[in-house]
């Protein structure tokens, strides 16, 4: 009998716990979402998110066993997301982690959230073929890996600013489309002309798989609001985003997106040039993004490559992925203690 998992993710601003039974199938997945406490702020506040985090725990975990139709007692371990993301908020799903594999003398697996993202292709469907390059694009990661196997991973490249989800957010705010506006901004920008204005496709020097977006993000507060006059808290800007027509508003986003993009599925054929692989695995929040799922659809079919992009529930943070990647470290040995901490960063 496959391992019956429950996974616990409290990294940022979803508190969600799942109960997923081998490495694969999914018996339930709970996301309680934070969206409505932040947005007031455009962007997560962390003292907010651990204390909404501490109010919802308890209950997306009973939520999450008895949408499984299972008992804490029949819990063959308890893996939880304990790194990186918001210490404080990382600290209650540890926190609860353990205090549950103690109560019920369960093995504790600690998982790393950003591989738990490249982890969610698999669920509820086939095995993923390794070696694999893994993409993960989310509000706050932007990497390439190469992957011998699901736990032997090595970090290829990263954004050296900011994270192409948080662009994405930010440029959303910008075009008045609210927070967190990424999948706004995706519909917005499938109505406009993605070739009206040339905003930057970063590719940075010819080796480097790194990712920068703040250049585009710059290039796309110029072209909204035009040039400043004087610099820093001073800067004043001749338009605002009430301005903007939706015909420009649309072209923005069009354009925006095709830039964000691109500078995406160059940088993975960059990778591809000297990784031989089998598959190529998505991950996090903006896989979800319609233009890199097509875009992503037809480099893999050129190439014969297989792509694996997670279904679009499990695009966002979610706990079925942290329990899937728990299963396979509990088959492998890797299991944590009760000294187990948080940490902001990937250890
Ligand atoms: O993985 P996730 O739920 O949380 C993090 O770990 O960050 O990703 C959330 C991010 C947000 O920035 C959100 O705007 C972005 O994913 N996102 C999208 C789309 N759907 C979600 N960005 C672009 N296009 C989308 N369709
Ligand atoms: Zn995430």
């Amino acid at each position: 009998m496959s391992p019956l998992l429950l996974g616990i993710e409290s990294s940022c601003d979803e508190t969600a716990a799942a109960v997923v039974e081998g490495d694969r199938h999914v018996r339930s997945n709970i996301v309680s979402t934070q969206h409505e406490l932040h947005v007031e702020y455009a962007g997560v506040v962390p003292e907010i998110a651990s204390r909404a985090h501490l109010e919802r725990i308890g209950p997306v975990i009973e939520t999450a066993l008895r949408e499984a139709g299972v008992a804490l007692s029949d819990i063959d371990g308890v893996a939880v997301g304990h790194e990186p993301g918001l210490i404080g908020s990382l600290l209650v799903g540890v926190s609860a982690a353990k205090a549950l594999a103690w109560s019920i003398d369960r093995p504790l697996l600690a998982v790393n959230h950003v591989l738990a993202h490249l982890h969610s292709p698999a669920l509820d469907t086939e095995p993923i073929t390794f070696p694999a390059i893994g993409l993960v694009v989310s509000g706050g990661h932007t990497s390439l890996y190469h992957l011998d196997d699901a736990l032997s991973v090595r970090e290829l490249g990263r954004t050296i600013d900011d994270a192409v989800g948080e662009a994405y957010d930010k440029a959303a705010v910008l075009l008045g489309l609210g927070w967190p506006g990424g999948p706004a901004l995706d519909r917005l920008a499938g109505e406009g002309d993605e070739q009206a204005v040339d905003l930057p496709v970063s590719m940075l020097d010819r080796e480097s798989l790194d990712f920068s977006y703040s250049g585009l993000k710059t290039a796309l507060l110029y072209a909204v609001r035009g040039h400043p006059t004087g610099r820093g808290a001073a800067a004043a800007f001749p338009r605002r985003t009430e301005d903007l027509t939706d015909d420009r508003r649309r072209d923005l986003a069009a354009s925006f997106q095709r830039a964000a993009v691109t500078s995406i599925v160059r940088k993975i054929e960059r990778a591809l040039s000297t990784h031989e692989v089998s598959s190529l695995l998505v991950g996090g929040g903006v896989s979800a993004n319609s233009r890199l799922r097509r875009d992503l659809e037809s480099f893999c079919r050129d190439r014969d490559l297989q792509l694996r992009l997670p279904a679009p529930h499990y695009c966002m943070d979610n706990a079925a992925m942290i329990a899937g990647l728990g299963a396979v470290q509990l088959e492998a040995g890797q299991v944590a203690d009760l000294t187990l901490s948080a940490s902001a960063r990937s250890t």
